[in-house]
């Protein structure tokens, strides 16, 4: 439905309830999301974005509910990717008139995916546009998340409209952030940072710093998924600047697979060392564990302890994935350690503490193996490791 968040400022998404897989690379939205998009009727009228190709009638619909879409002046792609940009085409059939405003990264993003001879204009922080008693001002934001990205912000109305930033996939059936449940919606903002934002941490902080030296007022940040923030706002810039800072809570994840119980006898007994040292610890057993809602445990806890048994001189296929994501997204102040049993050959430690040590989390035990099934000793090792670990912990 549509909704006014300010006069004239409507926002014309919509909400996917049922999406559980996002774009691709298979991030996982347990609570759906939603594609926003923002039109301003001022004397000029501007449309903010887009939402993704399969709900683009209904945005021209959605639309239509407040203008005609042939009055839309000005189309800003504040990011090329498909959930945002999808419906640009279609958009663009009812629009004829509209310029398509990018940044200057978008125009070859924007252009490289659809190859329409729109009219483009290519815009740089600080560019203003005037749509009559308002103007929209521009702030580039490469590689929050891709380098394309761009925020819109529209005076009078103080509203930030920063795309991808401050997101969260939550669908909900309201629009802002004082009306739903403040648990889910952190758990989703955060989930969000963590499995897509994670990477940029630096570049966030000194995007912020930037954004907050504009000393542009701020009464509501409407990113393009999720709630719209408009009481306190700035709480999830604030959010942003400590998830930014990589400053892990005092505990620990242990990731496992298992094939006859040895990995998870170990687990356990590794978990009951760490919590002998009064340091909370999770144990997610991959095979049924979603990879995302992992990675968002590891970005809160200060340690991973990951456990294979050795598979074909390797490890159990269920580990591998969460190694490879965990080197992409270049976690800050970790430390690890690496634990398996095995029955002939055991490299699965030595695997696991290599792919530790490429993503620069540094392994503070020894590889912990047990032969066949761990006995008494092995158990004993086993807490051991995670009485050190929690030791670790608690000295960093
Ligand atoms: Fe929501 Fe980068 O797309």
């Amino acid at each position: 439905m549509v909704t006014e968040l300010s006069k004239g400022v409507y926002w014309v998404g919509v909400v996917d309830w049922g999406i559980r897989h996002f774009h691709g690379y298979e991030l996982s939205t347990h609570r759906g999301s939603s594609y926003n998009a923002y039109l301003i009727v001022d004397e000029k009228i501007a449309l903010i974005d887009s939402v993704w190709t399969p709900f683009q009638e209904q945005l021209i619909e959605n639309i239509r509910q407040i203008i005609d879409p042939a009055k839309i002046d000005f189309v800003i792609a504040n990011h090329a990717e498909m959930d945002h940009s999808g419906s640009l085409p279609y958009v663009m059939q009812y629009a004829p008139k509209a310029t398509v405003v990018v940044s200057r990264r978008g125009r070859e993003s924007v252009e490289g995916h659809y190859h329409q001879p729109w009219n483009f204009k290519s815009v740089q922080t600080g560019d203003r546009i005037s749509i009559g008693k308002s103007e929209l001002v521009f702030i580039e934001a490469p590689m929050l998340h891709w380098p394309d990205s761009m925020f819109t912000y529209l005076t009078n109305h103080n509203i930030l409209m920063p795309n991808d930033a401050f997101g969260q996939h939550y669908a909900t059936v309201f629009h802002f952030n004082d009306e739903v449940n403040q648990e889910e919606l952190y758990e989703e903002a955060l989930k969000y940072y963590a499995n897509i934002l994670t990477p940029f941490s630096i570049l966030i902080l000194k995007k912020i710093e930037e954004l907050l030296s504009l000393k542009l007022p701020v009464d509501m940040i409407a990113p393009s998924h999720g709630i719209i923030w408009r009481k306190d706002p700035m709480q999830i810039v604030k959010k942003y600047q400590e998830w930014a800072k990589q400053t892990p809570e005092n505990s620990a994840v242990i990731l496992y697979d298992t094939m006859w119980e040895g990995t998870r006898k170990m687990a356990e007994a590794i978990a009951a060392g760490i919590a002998e040292e009064g340091v909370p610890a999770k144990l997610l057993y991959m095979p049924v564990s979603d990879r995302n809602d992992v990675i968002t445990e590891i970005f809160k806890a200060k340690a991973i302890l990951v456990g294979s048994p050795t598979l074909n001189n390797g490890l159990l296929p269920t580990i591998l994935p969460i190694l490879e994501d965990l080197r992409g997204l270049k976690f800050q102040n970790k430390i690890g350690a690496a634990f398996g049993s095995y029955g002939w050959s055991g490299e699965s430690v030595k695997i696991i503490q290599e792919h530790l040590e490429r993503c620069k989390i540094k392994v503070v035990t020894e590889g912990n193996l047990a032969k066949w099934q761990p006995g008494e000793e092995e158990l004993a090792r086993c807490r051991e490791q995670g009485r050190m670990v929690a030791k670790a912990i608690k000295a960093s």
